[in-house]
């Protein structure tokens, strides 16, 4: 019995490691591929073509830091948490990648928990980054 007990409170441990784990590229390149390449294009280069109903052309992904964004203002453009309700805004926002687990991201120095699927999305387009 207290065999069982031992193994069944290791494979929780490895179950709840499993889970914390930190999002990599591929996992956010797969919801980007899903959720944003409609418009960005799968290697987040931005529109060639885009829909119709969108009055601009979604922008190219990979120089963000290059344009003045940093973590905090990737994370809530695409969230849409603190987008305020400009005129001409085209992107929809993305509010349900909000809750579910959190993992920790540097934001402006500080550990921030973010939700895993915004934090994924972060990730992948850190590594299409170019200067
Ligand atoms: C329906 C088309 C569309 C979809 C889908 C879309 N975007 Fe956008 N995105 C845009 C447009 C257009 C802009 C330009 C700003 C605006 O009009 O809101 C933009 C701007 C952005 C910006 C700010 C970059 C800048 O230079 O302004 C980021 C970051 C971004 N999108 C990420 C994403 C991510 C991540 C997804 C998927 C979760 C996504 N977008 C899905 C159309 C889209």
């Amino acid at each position: 019995m207290r065999l069982m007990m031992i193994w069944f409170g290791l494979a929780f441990l490895v179950a709840a490691c499993a889970v914390n784990e930190m999002p990599e590229a591929p996992e956010g390149r797969a919801l980007f591929v899903e959720n944003c390449a409609q418009c960005h294009q799968g290697d987040a280069k931005g529109g060639k073509k885009w829909p119709p109903a969108l009055g601009r052309a979604p922008p190219d992904l990979t120089g963000l830091y290059a344009r003045g964004f940093d973590r905090a203002s990737v994370l809530s453009t695409i969230d849409g948490f603190t987008r305020a309700p400009l005129e001409g805004h085209e992107m929809p926002e993305f509010g349900l990648f909000l809750g579910g687990e959190t993992v920790p991201i540097e934001v402006d120095g500080v550990l921030t928990p973010v939700p895993r699927k915004l934090a994924a999305l972060l990730i992948y387009l850190e590594s299409v980054h170019v200067e």
